[in-house]
């Protein structure tokens, strides 16, 4: 038996044994089950009713009466001809290019003038058990982007217009226990950017559903703080209680804390609560852990402590909250000390954007992305400029990496300082995180007394809810005026624009550090500047006379122990923001790698002089056909104290590496061997060889991991690698590829770094859903087929449908016994290899349906009518207008008031996807494999003309699901 259907049993068994027939006792903990798959996606508008599926029209609509979501939030829509999705999602990715889109949201078709993509609207059906009854569910998302709008079951939950913040809405009472199905409907609207960056569309991030007792811990409802003394340690723990239920309830709460092993390590003593109907109540014990084992970058040692709320002898909640036991501190003068260490912080600022998904990113990715920078000595990321996904916090507490938590938006109103608070709250806990920055380059206030308010009054709301970190700010100028004089820690965003001695001298107790540096820009693979081609060379320019290359920001940095560190500008490329190029370029060129994290050459600087590790580096790459006995310049990268370089055996010189530099020759092009040694303390330890390949040959496909596990959420992150005949790796080969994929996966996206690749990044089939329209009709005399039903039937007397429809004394039944409606749709101008569905909501007790004159289904009754969805012959259907007659007996009411469906359905068309596609970029392209639910074997075939063929296998694991609904 698969794993996870044992996992099933199981869970069906205890809940068998727990609840007793009749009046079934909650279980006793909580559950958070993954809500992510088995939702249904179509796009609404932002403005026109009908193409947003009728939603905020009904005279009483979803403001004015609870229960009444109208149009795609009512729960009883019909959402068959929706697109299947499972979340993570971000439609943005999914849009075509346009040079009138936004610059720095990388020119997708979306915003403003898109109104058709601008809104989407997502649908999911889920059902609760009879034994929640009296469990307190919350319906958690972990963020949308943006202006969501939640409804279930036909309730307004609320709007969170934040693309950022996560959100919880308690939906206890909203819901069906009597296996109903309970219908969740969001509508999102990414019309507005919040950022000057990609910034997604959709609900891309995690969506949970929470089970508690009704006395339970709230939302992110503790809090840990820990103390190190010597070799022990000082646990606080602090938890919110909340009182789902209106009577008055007393429980206590117990702490215990485990060790990364699960084991118990301490357990504080019992606290009574009593909390009144509906109450919420804090505690808060301290509990020592002997001889604690500390987070640190080498040793991300996580512990968990385990908060267990017990009433009348029974455990009713518990509550798991990961931390980790550190200290940290920023001096003025040193720097900054993790566990009383000093640690230079080597950061970089991150978007949240990959190639091929989008903001959609998978759990794997965020950590392979983590991996990758952690792999140049990168210790430090800084959430450029929003909260993240809780997820990549958690990567970041794992594999030991520090982190700038920031806000979205600077401001001190009760709405900012609530968000404020929503993002400290949430994030507290996090061992990753050092600092709060409440702002980036406010341009309007960051150097006056307005910043230095503002700034303030952020900085002391902040304290009070987490007084454990620093905050700091991003300031792009007047340093050493407004917002740059309230802050803890100074952030300097460019060396370019101001003067951190002269701001060090005036503010001599203030820490400081460098929150962004670099901007540099660079094309991965690419050594020369083509402004045609939107090639910036990737030899770390200076990217204005003003500002500095990397090396030289690292250079200031490093030589002045008072600033703690520094963070380039950035760690990864990112959608939007093509500078210094614009259209049609769609990516930053800042990354230290590319969008798919891909490295350029700026890696190995940083990883030399970031790092411990032994580094040689050359560049560039040696295929320089045309440049024979031209001088080209020759880089070396590396921290051995002398390199001497070689051509083809020659040596072309041996030189000394200067501290935090790097090493030029100018060679004579030849091509062949280029080959670089280094020395430290006169031995040989390091060389690096770079050679010039031949023409395209094979593919290779490699896998970031052999084995992959079958959770439908876990992923392979495969490198496309063009090589020659002798397997070397051809650094410019831009070739075409077509990937197929066999057994239990999916292709989930396709990048290769290419700032200037207009090519999708997902290949999935379009579906759209068109609507019935002009609907007009007749009292008939029988079912029978009259001229009515022919499409070229002129109508044009005919009053509108169902408004005319006379009904009887009672008002329950119409006087006429048949009526011919008559409507139409319209169809695509391309409708090769598209499957068009209708998917009909009667409106008759029997009916027959004719499309362009020829019956599809005949005397259809009850559920017959709903079933499925009729999928109409290719022949009969053409592009533009088609017709649809329906010849019904009319529905009746049961009570006066009942409004009948007068809808009839709507119609799907699907136009299968083509072959998932890229070209290789400088002899390198991505694709990214998700597993299913199912272990086996993925097979990936990649493909090229005059290229040998790549298969790679890649074992998909049975492995435990994350508990879902
Ligand atoms: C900074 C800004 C970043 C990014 C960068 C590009 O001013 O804080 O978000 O826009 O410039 O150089």
């Amino acid at each position: 038996m698969p794993l996870r259907h044992l996992f099933t049993l199981l869970l069906l068994l205890a809940g068998a044994v727990s609840s007793s027939p009749g009046h079934a006792a909650p279980p006793a903990s909580r559950e958070h089950l993954l809500m992510d798959f088995g939702w249904r996606f179509a796009y609404g508008h932002p403005f026109d009713p009908k193409q947003d599926f009728g939603n905020g029209v009904g005279y009483f609509s979803y403001l004015a009466k609870t229960g009444y979501g109208d149009g795609a939030a009512a729960a009883n829509f019909d959402d068959r001809a929706w697109r299947p999705l499972d979340l993570p999602h971000d439609w943005a990715v999914e849009q075509p290019f346009d040079e009138k889109a936004s610059f720095s949201h990388g020119f997708r078709a979306i915003g403003r003038p898109f109104p058709n993509a601008s809104v989407g609207w997502y649908r999911k059906s889920f059902t609760v058990p009879a034994s929640d009854l009296g469990r307190r569910i919350s319906l958690d998302f972990d963020g949308v982007f943006r202006n969501s709008i939640v409804w279930v079951n036909g309730h307004y939950l609320g709007t969170e217009p934040s693309g950022y913040q996560g959100f919880q809405y308690d939906i206890s009472d909203y819901l069906h226990y009597d296996g109903k199905p309970n219908v969740i409907a969001v509508r999102v609207d990414a019309t507005l950017e919040e950022g000057w960056f990609y910034e997604g569309a959709g609900i891309y991030r995690h969506v949970w559903l929470t089970k508690t007792a009704p006395v339970h811990v709230a939302p992110n409802g503790t809090f840990v703080t820990t103390q190190v003394a010597g070799d022990a340690a000082t646990i606080t723990a602090q938890a919110t209680l909340t009182n789902g239920s209106a009577t008055a309830q007393t429980v206590d709460v117990v702490q215990e804390v485990l060790d990364a092993a699960g084991k118990t390590v301490a357990t504080g003593p019992a606290s009574p609560v009593r909390l009144s109907g509906a109450g919420q109540q804090e505690v808060r014990v301290r509990v020592p852990v002997a001889g604690p084992h500390l987070w640190s970058l080498e040793s991300p040692y996580l512990y968990t402590l385990v908060t267990r709320v017990r009433q009348g002898g029974q455990v009713v909640d518990e509550y798991r909250t990961r931390f980790g036991v550190r200290t940290i501190r920023f001096d003025a003068n040193e720097g900054f000390f993790l566990n009383g260490k000093h640690l230079k912080i080597t950061g970089t600022n991150n978007h949240q954007d990959h190639a091929g998904v989008g903001t959609a990113m998978p759990d794997a990715l965020q950590d392979w992305r983590i991996l990758q920078l952690k792999s140049f000595g990168c210790n430090a990321y800084r959430m450029s400029h929003n909260p993240p996904t809780p997820e990549l916090l958690d990567a970041c507490d794992r594999l030991g990496m520090l982190v700038i938590d920031e806000n979205r938006m600077m401001g001190s109103t009760q709405t900012n300082l609530g968000d404020l608070k929503r993002m400290i709250v949430r994030d507290r806990n996090h061992p990753s995180v050092i600092s709060w920055s409440i702002g980036n380059e406010e341009w309007a206030i960051e150097g006056n007394a307005l910043g230095a308010q503002i700034g303030a009054t952020m900085q002391a709301f902040a304290k009070t809810v987490d007084s454990t970190r620093a905050i700091t700010v991003a300031v792009s100028g007047g340093w050493g005026q407004g917002t740059s004089t309230a802050i803890d820690v100074m952030g300097f965003n460019y060396i370019g624009q101001g003067d951190t001695d002269a701001y060090h001298a005036k503010f001599p107790d203030k820490p400081s550090w460098g929150t962004e540096e670099g901007s540099t820009h660079a094309t991965r693979g690419i050594y020369f500047v083509d402004n045609d081609k939107h090639y910036s060379a990737a030899y770390d320019e200076k990217p204005s006379p003003k500002f500095y290359s990397i090396e030289g920001g690292w250079q200031h940095y490093a030589a002045r122990p008072y600033l703690a560190g520094m963070f380039i500008w950035t760690g990864f490329d990112y959608r939007g923001e093509p500078t210094p190029f614009g259209w049609p370029s769609i990516t930053s060129y800042f990354g230290m790698m590319d969008l798919c994290g891909f490295p350029k050459d700026n890696v190995w600087y940083l990883k030399s002089w970031w790092t411990n590790q032994t580094t040689l580096h050359l560049l560039p790459h040696w295929n320089w056909p045309g440049r024979e006995g031209q001088p080209i310049a020759v880089w070396a990268y590396s921290n051995c104290d002398e390199v001497e370089l070689f051509l083809n055996k020659k040596s072309q010189g041996r030189q000394k590496m200067p501290k935090n530099g790097h090493l030029e020759w100018q060679v004579t092009y030849a091509p062949g061997t280029l080959a670089a040694v280094g020395y430290r303390n006169g031995k040989q330890i390091a060389t690096d060889v770079v050679r010039t390949a031949a023409a395209a040959a094979a593919i290779q496909l490699l896998p970031n991991k052999p084995a992959v596990q079958a959770t439908r959420e876990d992923l392979a992150i495969v490198t496309v690698q063009l090589t020659d005949k002798n397997k070397l790796p051809v650094p410019t080969a831009n070739q075409e590829i077509t990937f197929r994929l066999q057994g239990p996966g999916r292709i989930i996206g396709v990048g290769n770094g290419d700032p200037t690749s207009l090519e999708p990044d997902r290949y999935i089939d379009k579906i759209s859903v068109v609507q019935i329209e002009n609907l007009k009709e007749r009292a008939a005399k029988s079912m029978a087929q009259g001229p009515e039903t022919t499409a070229a039937f002129d109508d044009a007397g005919w009053g509108p449908a169902f408004t005319p429809r006379q009904y009887d004394a009672a008002q329950l039944v119409p006087t006429a016994k048949y009526y011919v409606t008559r409507g139409s749709f319209e169809l695509p101008p391309t409708l090769a290899g598209a499957t068009v569905t209708l998917f009909y909501q009667p409106i008759g007790r029997e009916q027959t349906i004719y499309v362009n004159g020829r019956a599809i289904a005949q005397n259809l009754t009850g559920e017959q009518a709903v079933k499925n969805g009729f999928v109409l012959d290719a022949a009969l259907l053409k592009p533009g207008k088609n017709s649809v007659v329906f010849v019904a007996t009319p529905l009746v009411k049961n009570k006066p008031w009942d409004v009948l469906n007068a809808l009839p359905g709507s119609i799907q068309v699907r136009t299968p996807a083509a072959d998932w596609q890229r070209k290789t970029f400088n002899g390198l392209a991505q694709v990214l494999v998700q597993t299913t639910q199912d272990a086996g074997e993925i097979t990936l075939t990649a493909t090229a003309p005059g290229l040998k063929t790549s298969v790679l296998k890649i074992r998909s694991a049975a492995a435990p699901q994350r508990h879902s609904n």
